[in-house]
C-alpha cells in the first residue's frame, strides 16, 4: 500500500475510535491498540510532512502559538433566549404563543439541557471542520479554531463513521456549547493552586479560560469537551423537527447531549423540569437550566421574535442551591464608592459544583435584621452566575461562642472613619482619595461594562495605584508620558505595556453613554446614562441641571437626581471631568430620544405596585412604555410580572395566588440592561 492511502487509512480509522471514545463512550479498540495506530501515523507523516493535513488526529496535541484571536463575523447573529423561572411562566409562554397561531396547530416540544459552558459554532466546508469561533457579542466572535481541533469531541471531519452513507453538506455550521466535565474539575483546579497558578473560580470560567489560549497545547492538555445543539447553516439540508435535527447531527457524528427529551405537552414539559432538579446534580456538565423549543421549526420560524428573542424556545433556570456552613469572620470590602460592605468568610462548601469560600453580606442592617453572628451555621445560596450569599442563620445550633457583627467605625484601608448618610443603609469611607476605592474605580471605568479598555487586566489597576502611578481615572489617560515608569514595573514588558496604551487610546472613542458610566456616579448604570443623554445631549450639560430638571425626566427618580447633582457639586469631580475631557473622550451624544425605544420589553405586561427605592411610578411605567412593555392597572391572567416595591398590598397577593413573576426595580432594570 503506498504511503497516502494507508495515512488515509490510519486518520480514518483513528477518528472513528476517537469518535466511539468520545463522543459514543462505547470504545472498541484498547488503549494500547490506539495508541499503535497513532504511532504507526506519526512514523508516516514524519517521513511524508507534505501530507499532514489539518484534521489529522496528531494535530490534536495542539502546538500552534497565535498572538491574537482574530474576530469572526457570524453567518447569522447568534440569539440568545427569553428566561423563565418558574413553571407557570410555561404555560403562559405557551399560552402566547397559541393566540399567535392558528386554532388547532398541534405543538409539542424538546427540552435540552442548557450546558452552562462556552457558546462555540463550527463551521464544516465539504465535511472538513475549517473554522471554529466563540459567540463573542452574538455578531462578531472570536476565531479559536486551534484550540478547538485539540477538543477529540470536535470531529475534523463529517460523517465521523467512515461506512456511513450521508454525504456531509456543502457547507454545515454549528453550534454548541464547550465544557468543562465536572468529574475531572476539582482535581484539575487543585493542580493548578499547586503549581502557584490561577485557578479558575467555575467549571465555565475554566472552559472559557482554556479555550481562550494562544498556546494550543495549553488548551490540548485539558479535558475539554463538547454538545451541539442546533445547526446555523446546513447547506441542502431540510430537517423540519428540532428532535430530527439531533438525530442528524448525532448520526453525522457531533456530540448531542443524551439527555433531551421530547414531550408531547406543556404539563409533560413542566413534568420533566421537575424531575430534572434532581438530575441535574447527577450528571457530568453543569447546567443552568432546561431549554424548552417547539419542535417543529417551522411553526417556531413562524411565530418570530420578541425584541431579540425568538418566541419558539424559552430558557427555564433552575432554583438556586442552597448549603449550610460555618461563618469565620465578616470582613469589610471597600466598593468603588467608597461603600464599606460585609464579606463574609465562610467554611469551604461545594454549592452546585464550585468551591464556595466567600459570600456577600450586603449590608450591617441585613446582618442585624437577620441577626447573623460570627461562628454560625448558615445558609449559603448560590442563584445562577450571581456571587454566593447568605439567607440567614441557624439559630439552633449556636453554642453560645458565637460573636455579633459591628459595622466598622473606620475604612480598613485608609482608616478614614465610617460615615452614613441619613436615610441610608450603606456605610461610606468619604475619603476620596482611599486607595482600595480608587482601584475598584478604576477596575470598574476600565471594564467592560464601561470603557472596555482591552489590555488593562484584572490586577493592573492595583499595580499602577500601589506604585503611584495613577491617582485617579483620569491619570489613566496620561500614562503614554511615562512608558519609562511602566516599563520598570514587574511583570511589565514592552509588549504588555504596548497594549495596555493602545487600549487605553483606543477607548478615547467610546460614546459618551460609556465614559458618563464609567465615571461611576452612584446609580447611573448604561440605561441610566442613555436616557440622561438622550434628554440633555451632553455630560458638560448634565452637570448643570439642577435636581428638579433632573426629576422631570421620565425615568429619573430623586435619588439618581440628587445623587447627581452631588456629584457634580464636588470640586474634585468638576476637575476630573476637566481633565477626561482635556484627554478627548466623548462628551456629547445626541440620542435622538424615540431611538431609546427598544422592543426588549415588547409582549410584556406589568402591574406596578407600592413604593419603588428610585423611580416614581409614572417614571417606572415610562421606561416601561419606552422599553416596548405595557403597564395596566389591575392584576389578572394576562399580567406577565407585578413590579412591587414597599407596601404593596392586595395586587401583591393576587400576584402570588397567579403565580405571576413579582420584580424588584432593580430586577426591572436589569431585564432592561440585559436586553438592551
Ligand atoms: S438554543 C436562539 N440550546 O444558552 C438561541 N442554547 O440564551 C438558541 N445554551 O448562550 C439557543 N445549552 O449557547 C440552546 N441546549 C441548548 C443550550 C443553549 C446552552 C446556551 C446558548 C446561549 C444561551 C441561550
Amino acid at each position: 500500500m503506498d504511503a497516502p492511502t494507508k495515512i488515509t487509512q490510519l486518520r480514518e480509522a483513528l477518528n472513528y475510535h476517537i469518535y466511539r471514545y468520545y463522543v459514543l463512550e462505547q470504545p472498541t479498540l484498547s488503549d494500547g491498540a490506539y495508541d499503535a495506530l497513532f504511532d504507526q501515523l506519526v512514523a508516516l507523516e514524519a517521513a511524508h510532512p507534505d501530507l499532514v493535513t489539518a484534521d489529522s488526529p496528531t494535530q490534536r496535541v495542539g502546538g500552534g502559538v497565535q498572538d491574537k484571536f482574530v474576530k469572526v463575523t457570524h453567518p447569522a447573529p447568534m440569539l440568545s433566549l427569553a428566561k423563565a423561572t418558574e413553571p407557570a411562566e410555561l404555560i403562559a409562554w405557551e399560552s402566547r404563543n397559541r393566540k399567535l397561531l392558528p386554532e388547532d396547530t398541534l405543538l409539542d416540544y424538546i427540552v435540552e439541557p442548557k450546558i452552562d459552558g462556552l457558546t462555540v459554532v463550527l463551521h464544516y466546508e465539504n465535511g472538513v471542520f475549517v473554522q471554529g469561533a466563540t459567540r463573542g457579542n452574538g455578531e462578531i466572535g472570536e476565531d479559536i479554531t486551534q484550540n478547538l481541533r485539540t477538543l477529540n469531541a470536535v470531529p475534523g471531519r463529517i460523517p465521523v463513521d467512515p461506512d456511513s452513507d450521508v454525504p456531509p453538506p456543502a457547507r454545515l455550521v454549528v453550534r454548541g456549547e464547550a465544557y468543562f466535565p465536572l468529574d475531572k474539575w476539582a482535581a484539575f483546579n487543585d493542580a493548578l493552586a499547586e503549581a502557584g497558578e490561577k485557578t479558575y473560580m467555575n467549571p465555565r470560567n475554566a472552559a472559557s479560560g482554556s479555550l481562550r489560549q494562544l498556546d494550543s497545547s495549553i488548551t490540548a492538555a485539558r479535558p475539554l469537551t463538547l454538545f451541539v445543539y442546533d445547526f446555523v447553516v446546513a447547506d441542502g439540508i431540510d430537517i423540519p423537527t428540532q428532535a430530527d435535527r439531533l438525530n442528524y447531527l448525532r448520526q453525522i457524528g457531533f456530540p448531542v447531549a443524551a439527555d433531551s427529551q421530547q414531550c408531547a405537552t406543556i404539563e409533560d414539559v413542566i413534568a420533566t423540569y421537575q424531575a430534572w432538579l434532581t438530575k441535574r446534580n447527577s450528571i457530568n456538565y453543569e447546567v443552568d437550566g432546561l431549554v424548552i423549543k417547539i419542535n417543529d421549526q417551522t411553526i417556531a420560524d413562524r411565530l418570530g421574535f420578541t425584541g431579540k428573542d425568538p418566541r419558539g424556545a424559552v430558557a427555564m433556570k433552575f432554583p438556586a442551591q442552597e448549603k449550610t456552613t460555618k461563618l469565620l469572620a465578616a470582613d469589610v470590602n471597600v466598593g468603588r464608592t467608597g461603600t464599606l460592605a460585609p464579606l463574609a468568610r465562610l467554611e469551604p462548601v461545594e454549592l452546585g459544583g464550585v468551591i464556595v469560600r466567600n459570600a456577600t453580606l450586603h449590608n450591617y442592617s441585613e446582618i442585624a435584621n437577620k441577626d447573623i453572628r460570627i461562628g454560625d451555621t448558615v445558609i449559603v445560596k448560590r442563584a445562577g452566575d450571581v456571587i454566593p450569599y447568605i439567607v440567614g442563620p441557624v439559630p439552633e445550633l449556636r453554642d453560645g461562642s458565637e460573636q455579633i457583627i459591628t459595622p466598622p467605625a473606620i475604612c480598613p484601608a485608609c482608616g478614614s472613619p465610617a460615615t452614613q448618610p441619613e436615610g441610608e443603609i450603606a456605610i461610606y469611607c468619604d475619603n476620596a482619595a482611599c486607595p482600595d476605592q480608587l482601584v475598584r474605580r478604576i477596575e470598574y471605568f476600565v471594564g467592560r461594562t464601561a470603557m472596555d479598555i482591552g489590555g488593562f487586566g484584572t490586577k493592573t489597576g492595583g499595580i499602577l495605584v500601589e506604585n503611584g502611578l495613577v491617582s485617579d481615572i483620569a491619570s489613566i489617560y496620561t500614562l503614554d508620558q511615562q512608558q519609562d515608569e511602566l516599563l520598570a514595573l514587574e511583570g511589565f514588558k514592552a509588549k504588555k505595556v504596548d497594549n495596555l496604551l493602545t487600549g487605553i487610546a483606543a477607548s478615547k472613542a467610546q460614546p459618551a453613554d460609556r465614559v458618563l458610566t464609567a465615571i461611576g456616579i452612584r446609580y447611573v448604570g448604561g440605561v441610566i446614562a442613555k436616557l440622561l443623554l438622550a434628554h440633555v445631549g451632553s455630560i458638560d450639560a448634565l452637570g448643570e441641571q439642577s435636581a428638579d430638571q433632573l426629576e422631570a425626566i421620565d425615568g429619573v427618580g430623586p435619588q439618581i437626581a440628587r445623587s447627581i447633582t452631588t456629584w457634580f457639586a464636588n470640586e474634585r469631580n468638576r476637575d476630573l471631568i476637566a481633565r477626561l475631557k482635556a484627554a478627548d473622550l466623548q462628551f456629547t451624544l445626541y440620542i435622538p430620544t424615540s431611538d431609546l425605544t427598544n422592543a426588549s420589553l415588547a409582549d410584556r405586561t406589568f402591574v406596578i405596585t407600592g413604593t419603588l427605592p428610585t423611580l416614581s411610578r409614572t417614571a417606572a411605567k415610562a421606561l416601561i412604555e419606552q422599553h416596548g412593555g405595557k403597564v395596566t392597572s389591575a392584576v389578572s391572567q394576562k399580567t406577565d410580572y407585578l413590579l412591587a416595591g414597599e407596601k404593596a398590598g392586595s395586587k401583591r397577593t393576587k400576584a402570588e395566588k397567579l403565580n405571576i413573576p413579582i420584580l424588584d426595580e432593580a430586577a426591572l432594570l436589569t431585564m432592561i440592561d440585559e436586553r438592551l
